[in-house]
């Protein structure tokens, strides 16, 4: 656990109650305001970038979602406002055909890092993380931003209600090595470029397109919660009736499977035919069987 450092805790700002961690038993003392910047529609991404701040001393991590689509709006428009007190930032999202999602290019296309340092977290389903890790380290390098680690990590399959693939990932293994990547950045000092980044080319990260799977909708099973509404990345679905706000907006739907996810009631589902589900289970059928396993890059300096 956290034992070498010492930490005070200071409230730095009543009213959000945000946490500032200062390390004392370094040479200069160094604050550290950890900020996670995250996508993460079924919360693997979130976790992986959580147990990353928490090893780096962080417990309460200034909590950035970009997964709302307001806060991507919000930052968007006053980058320093939200990012200027933060010293390391870690940004995580998951890989979608191989590559970012258009939201998470958008979003960090938008914001400048001024030679703030950051870690670069990539979270797959077990298949292929592509050129995603690769992608983001470029935006966030040409954006000025200093990124310190990057790593690929694992996650249970958005998919899974249909073929089940790294269920329950991540598991204590996975976050334990995410704990320990932020051990490891306290002590780097040396900045990655874009040729220590990892890819695995595909048919999928060479393609522009995203093969995605849509979730129907049954009124009757729907409480009306609005759940699904706000955990949605597209704002795509009626807060009142949990329906799509209209048949128009569905051709938006990304297939995240927040709102199945999120749905107690399984009012939101996938329904997958025969041929559907072929085709998932060959796209899969390697990674349903074999494990993969975290991989995290950064310069040692010890
Ligand atoms: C549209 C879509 C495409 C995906 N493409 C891939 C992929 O190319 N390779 C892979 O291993 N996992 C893929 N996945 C699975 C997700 O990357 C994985 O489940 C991840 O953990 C989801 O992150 P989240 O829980 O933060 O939403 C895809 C998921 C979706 C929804
Ligand atoms: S989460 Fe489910 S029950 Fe709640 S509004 Fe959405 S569809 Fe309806
Ligand atoms: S409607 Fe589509 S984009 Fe919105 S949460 Fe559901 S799967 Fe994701």
């Amino acid at each position: 656990m956290i034992n070498e450092v010492q930490f005070i805790i200071a409230v730095v700002n009543p009213s959000k109650i945000e946490a500032r961690i200062i390390c004392t038993n370094m040479e200069d003392k160094i604050t550290k305001h950890i900020g996670v910047l995250y996508f993460s529609p079924t919360n693997t991404t979130k976790k992986i970038c959580k147990a990353i701040a928490l090893g780096m001393g962080a417990e309460n991590p200034v909590d950035l979602n970009m997964t709302i689509p307001n806060f991507r709006t919000k930052l968007a428009s006053n980058p320093n406002a939200i990012l200027d007190d933060i010293d390391h930032l870690i940004i995580g999202a998951p890989v979608y055909s191989g590559k970012l999602p258009i939201q998470v290019i958008d979003c960090l296309k938008s914001i400048n890092g001024n030679g703030k340092k950051c870690t670069a977290v990539v979270v797959y389903g077990n298949r292929d993380y592509g050129i995603a890790l690769y992608q983001m380290v470029e935006i966030l390098s040409n954006n000025n931003f200093n990124v310190l680690a990057a790593g690929t990590f694992i996650g249970q399959h958005s998919y899974s209600d249909i073929v089940p693939v790294a269920i329950g990932r991540p598991d204590k293994t996975d976050l334990d090595k995410a704990y320990n990547l932020g051990s490891e950045i306290r002590n780097t000092a040396n900045y990655l470029s874009l040729e220590d980044i990892p890819v695995q080319r595909d048919m999928f990260s060479k393609s522009k397109n995203y093969n995605l799977i849509q979730p129907v909708f049954k009124s009757e099973k729907c409480n009306h919660c609005s759940i699904c509404s706000k955990r949605c990345p597209i704002n795509i679905i009626s807060p009142e009736t949990g329906n799509w706000l209209n048949q128009e907006v569905k051709k938006q739907c990304i297939g995240c499977m927040a709102c199945v996810s999120s749905c107690k009631g399984k009012a939101r589902f996938v329904r997958a035919n025969f041929g559907m589900k072929l085709i998932l289970k060959y796209i899969l059928k390697k990674a349903s069987v074999q494990r993969q396993e975290p991989l995290t890059v950064f310069h040692s300096s010890t």
